[in-house]
């Protein structure tokens, strides 16, 4: 069982909840879980889910260049009670962010990498998806499929390799339209909030 745990704290519609359906949908036995309801349920339940899985996925949105605090909360208490518990368990990352750019997640990448040698779990690679709100907003529209080329492959990439609980390069997804136009689309849709 492939244990994956989405660490946005939106209640509904969020972005990384999507991208993990995605890849759960190339996958076999997976188990989608809230790091809200891990809080709710307290971390001996979801110590023993872990027990039980041969693989798990962190799905985090970029908060502020980082991981979420509550998903740092997680790790911290993980690594506090369980270090070397969970060793060669595979970790992987589904992360996606607001800006152009996939590569300004490496550092949440990293943050999950370090503590996977201070776990003495074997990290796995991570997805990293440019602008992921545009992306799972526009699912099922006309140009959806144009925004997907990039990411598909990289769906298709981490699950295969999730399957074979094998290692990848992390995959950074090229951003399927010009930098210029992301830029004002995302001004004309902020200001537009503003005047709510
Ligand atoms: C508190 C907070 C901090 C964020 N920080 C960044 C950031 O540093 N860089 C970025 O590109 N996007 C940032 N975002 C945007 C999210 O990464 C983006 O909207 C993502 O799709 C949210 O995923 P979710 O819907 O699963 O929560 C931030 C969003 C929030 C709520």
């Amino acid at each position: 069982m492939i244990l994956m745990v989405n660490c946005s704290l939106k209640v509904k519609d969020s972005n990384t909840q999507y991208f993990l359906e995605r890849l759960k949908n190339s996958l076999d036995t997976c188990e989608i879980i809230s790091l809200r309801d891990v809080f709710k349920t307290g971390l001996d339940e979801f110590v023993k889910k872990l027990e039980m899985a041969d693989a798990l996925v962190i799905g985090a949105p970029l908060y502020v260049d980082g991981l979420p605090a509550q998903a740092v909360k997680l790790l911290e208490m993980l690594l506090e009670e369980y270090k070397g518990k969970f060793s060669n368990l595979p970790v992987y990352v589904v992360s996606n962010l607001g800006f152009y750019e996939a590569s300004q997640i490496k550092p949440l990448l990293d943050i999950v990498r370090n503590w996977c040698a201070r776990m003495g779990c074997v990290y796995g690679g991570g997805l990293a998806v440019g602008a992921g709100p545009m992306i799972s907003t526009l699912r099922n529209t006309v140009i959806d499929k144009m925004l997907n080329k990039d990411v598909e492959k990289g769906i298709r990439k981490l699950a295969k390799t999730i399957a074979k609980r094998e290692s990848m390069e992390n995959y950074y997804t090229k951003t399927m339209i010009p930098r210029a136009v992301y830029l004002k689309a995302a001004h004309m849709k902020f200001n537009q909030s503003l005047k709510g």
